[in-house]
C-alpha cells in the first residue's frame, strides 16, 4: 500500500515548552502506526532536535524541517541548508507552502532548487502546491497546480520523483476553515497523479498525495478515504493534541 501520512505544520507557533508538552501529549498516546502510515512533525528550526530526540526510537513518527535553502552552504545568513538537516537526520522537509510562496517570494524555480538540494541530502521534500481562489473561481485550477508541478518537479528523473511526497493545499483552504470537500480534494488529487502517471508511468501510483487546508477531527475520516487522497498537512488542528491524534487514527 502506498504511504499514509499525517503531517502536523506547526508553522510558527509555540513556545518550546509548549512544543515540548504537545508532542508529550501525542506520544503517550502510544498510537501504533502500520507499516505504510507515518506521522510527521514539521516544527520550527530550533525545535528538531527536541522533536527528534523525542520522537527518535518511535517506528514511523519522524520530525521534518518547513524550509531550507536553495543553495548547499555558504554566505547566507539566517538560511539553513538541507545538509544541515541531514547532519541532525531530518529525513522530511516541508518545501513551497503557499505562506512561504506568497510573503518569501518563493517561486517555482527556486522551489527546484530546493528540492534538488533535499534530494542529494536523502531528505524527503514534502512539495506543496494548490491555487488560490481567484484561480478556483474561473475554474483554472488543474493547468494552476500543473504549471507548479512542471516548473519545479517534472525535470528529475523517475527514481527521484519516486522520493517525493506532494500536498495539495488550496490556498483558500488554509486557516480558513473552509475545507475542500472530499470530491473537490479527491478530483485535484486524481488530476495530480494524472499528471505525475503522464509523464512517470507506474511510479506515480506509489507517490503519497497529502491533502492540506483546515484538515480537522471532524473531517479526516471523509477526505482520507478517497482514494488518491494519502493523508494530510494539518496546521490549526495541528497544535491540540486530541485533534491531531483523531487525524493520525483517520489514515488509511
Ligand atoms: P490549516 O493549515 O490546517 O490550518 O488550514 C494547513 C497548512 O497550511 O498546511
Amino acid at each position: 500500500m502506498r504511504k499514509q501520512i499525517a503531517a502536523a505544520n506547526w508553522k510558527m507557533n509555540l513556545t518550546y515548552q509548549q512544543g515540548e508538552e504537545l508532542l508529550d501529549a501525542i506520544l503517550k498516546e502510544n498510537i501504533e502506526l502500520k507499516e505504510h502510515q507515518q506521522a510527521v512533525f514539521a516544527v520550527p528550526f530550533p525545535y528538531l532536535i527536541m522533536a527528534q530526540t523525542r520522537l527518535g526510537n518511535k517506528k514511523n513518527y519522524a520530525a521534518a524541517a518547513q524550509n531550507c535553502s536553495d543553495q548547499p552552504a555558504g554566505a547566507y545568513t539566517g538560511e539553513v541548508s538541507a545538509e544541515m538537516l541531514r547532519s541532525i537526520n531530518i529525513r522530511y522537509c516541508v518545501l513551497g507552502h503557499s505562506e512561504r510562496r506568497e510573503y518569501f517570494s518563493e517561486h517555482n524555480q527556486s522551489l527546484a532548487a530546493k528540492t534538488q538540494r533535499c534530494l542529494e541530502r536523502g531528505i524527503t521534500p514534502i512539495f506543496c502546491c494548490g491555487e488560490p481562489l481567484s484561480i478556483r473561481e474561473v475554474d483554472a485550477q488543474e493547468s494552476f497546480v500543473e504549471a507548479q508541478l512542471k516548473e519545479s518537479l517534472f525535470h528529475f528523473s523517475p527514481e527521484d520523483i519516486s522520493k517525493i511526497v506532494i500536498a495539495y493545499e488550496p490556498i483558500w483552504a488554509i486557516g480558513t476553515g473552509k475545507t475542500a470537500s472530499a470530491q473537490q480534494a479527491q478530483e485535484m488529487h486524481a488530476c495530480i497523479r494524472g499528471l505525475l502517471k503522464a509523464k512517470y508511468g507506474q511510479v506515480a501510483d506509489s507517490i503519497p498525495i497529502l491533502y492540506g487546508g483546515s484538515v480537522k477531527a471532524g473531517n479526516a475520516v471523509e477526505l482520507f478515504s478517497c482514494p488518491d487522497v494519502d493523508g494530510g498537512l494539518v496546521g490549526g488542528a495541528s497544535l491540540v493534541a486530541a485533534d491531531f491524534l483523531t487525524i493520525m487514527r483517520a489514515l488509511k
